[in-house]
């Protein structure tokens, strides 16, 4: 990555419950916007009301106290999994309403115990990212290979590729039986083509792992989108908001609710994924700025655009499967921008940063395929993700990682990798 590259400035929220620095009677867990997470009294977990206190000490006195934890540790659900060992109430939030189940039904085989992961998609941007999380956090991976290149791809990355193709639904189902978790993150790169095809698959696909997950307990984690929920214009909304998905997203929305309903089923939802010079979206916009020679984004183009860094996304996935309880849903963001700061950005890599302009809409739904993805409001709430499982992203932030960033692959030549 690019000397100039600037680090993503901290977000609100970042400094979540983290243990290990802090001073051991520094109180922890204090803010209002920690309601509805947890601490230890009295040696059981309890959530933490909208003003209360627990201290560093109290909390790791509490955990050593039991011999499993030696150290400070973050405050994550698996935490309060391993060392209480017995079910959470059910979240109740302020407003009444409920939130996510306890971890009771968790198999003490997951948290930070290897796993065998059976990965769909591992070629693909997204899983790809999974893998490389999964791997570095020492799991071992096997992803479903339809071609031999894509099993050469895998096996370089050090993925163990295994034939078979998501319309094999058996061939699915086998491989899922055979490991202690599963993550589905295929999906047909030709869906702007052929949508019905793309969904078909995937449903079938999907319902062949719950298949073979029933009554096992092993985690699946599904992915889903933020598409699911729409445009929320000003309203901001987490994992608890009832939705009302837009017509055309209606197939995804029933299958996270089937994927909720299996023994330990997660959705994890990312916005716009970004990062090392990858994403559909991206790179349509970035190719369509060079063509013209000059980046442009749909009118008014100041629409809240929620993103994510692809492995930081992995890593909320490597988590998900190691920590998060059963029935879990995530919105997985890592920071907000607007079409418009994403395209002057692509206007900084292009080397024309001045002539970014606004398209009007009519004439940008004529030319960009994509228009519909710049132009929804999505304001998420996605302070779940770091509650429970102490996450925050660490990767660089979109606008910096295409102007000076990983997108400059696409207008400076790759450099030779050097004969050995
Ligand atoms: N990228 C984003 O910004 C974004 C945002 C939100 C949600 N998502 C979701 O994340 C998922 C993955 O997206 P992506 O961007 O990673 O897509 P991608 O880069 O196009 O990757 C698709 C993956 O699916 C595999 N695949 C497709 N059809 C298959 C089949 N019939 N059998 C076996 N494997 C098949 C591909 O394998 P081959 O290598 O063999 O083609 C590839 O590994 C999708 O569900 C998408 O909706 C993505």
């Amino acid at each position: 990555m690019d000397d100039e590259l600037r680090r993503r400035p901290p977000l609100p929220g970042d400094e979540h419950a983290q243990v290990g620095p802090r001073r051991a009677e520094e109180p922890l867990c204090l803010l209002p916007r920690h309601a509805g997470e947890w601490h230890v009294r009295d040696g059981v977990a309890v959530p933490v009301p909208l003003v209360g206190a627990c201290t560093t000490k109290e909390l790791t006195g509490s955990l050593s106290a039991r011999g499993t934890v030696r150290r400070p540790v973050s405050l994550s659900a698996g935490v309060w999994t391993r060392v209480l060992g017995r079910r959470r109430p059910g979240r109740r939030r302020p407003d009444g309403r409920r939130g996510e189940p306890g971890p009771a039904r968790r198999r003490p085989l997951t948290g930070r115990h290897a796993m065998h992961i059976f990965l769909t998609g591992g070629t693909g941007f997204v899983g790809a990212g999974i893998a490389r999380a999964l791997l570095a956090r020492g799991h071992d991976v096997t992803a479903l290979a339809r071609s031999e290149a894509s099993a050469g791809a895998l096996r370089s990355t050090g993925v163990r590729p295994c034939h078979g193709s998501l319309d094999d639904v058996d061939a699915v189902r086998r491989h899922a039986e055979r490991a202690d978790a599963v993550v589905h993150a295929a999906f047909s790169r030709h869906y702007l083509d052929d949508v019905g095809s793309a969904v078909t698959t995937d449903r079938a696909a999907t319902h062949a792992i719950l298949d073979a997950l029933r009554g096992s307990r092993k985690p699946f984690a599904y992915t889903s989108g933020l598409g699911v929920v729409g445009d929320t214009g000003d309203r901001i909304i987490d994992e608890d908001t009832p939705l009302q998905p837009p017509s055309h997203m209606r197939w995804r929305r029933a299958l996270e609710l089937s994927v909720l309903d299996g023994e330990h089923g997660i959705v994890i939802r990312p916005p716009l994924v970004y990062g090392r010079g990858g994403g559909h979206v991206l790179q349509i916009m970035i190719r369509t700025a060079l063509r013209r020679g000059a980046a442009s984004y749909p009118e008014p183009g100041t629409n809240a655009w929620p993103n994510v860094h692809v492995d930081d996304l992995g890593r909320a996935f490597a988590q998900a499967l190691e920590e998060a309880p059963p029935s879990t849903v995530l919105n997985v963001v890592g920071g907000e921008s607007t079409p418009k700061a994403v395209s002057e950005a692509i206007g900084r890599l292009v080397g024309r940063p001045e002539a970014t302009f606004a398209l009007p809409l009519d004439r940008a739904r004529r030319e960009l395929p994509i228009v519909d993805w710049l132009t929804v409001t999505q304001r998420i709430d996605a302070r779940r993700v770091r509650a429970l499982l102490g996450w925050r992203p660490a990767e660089a932030a979109i606008e910096d990682d295409i102007a000076v960033g990983s997108y400059r692959r696409f207008v400076r030549p790759v450099p030779e990798a050097p004969a050995t």
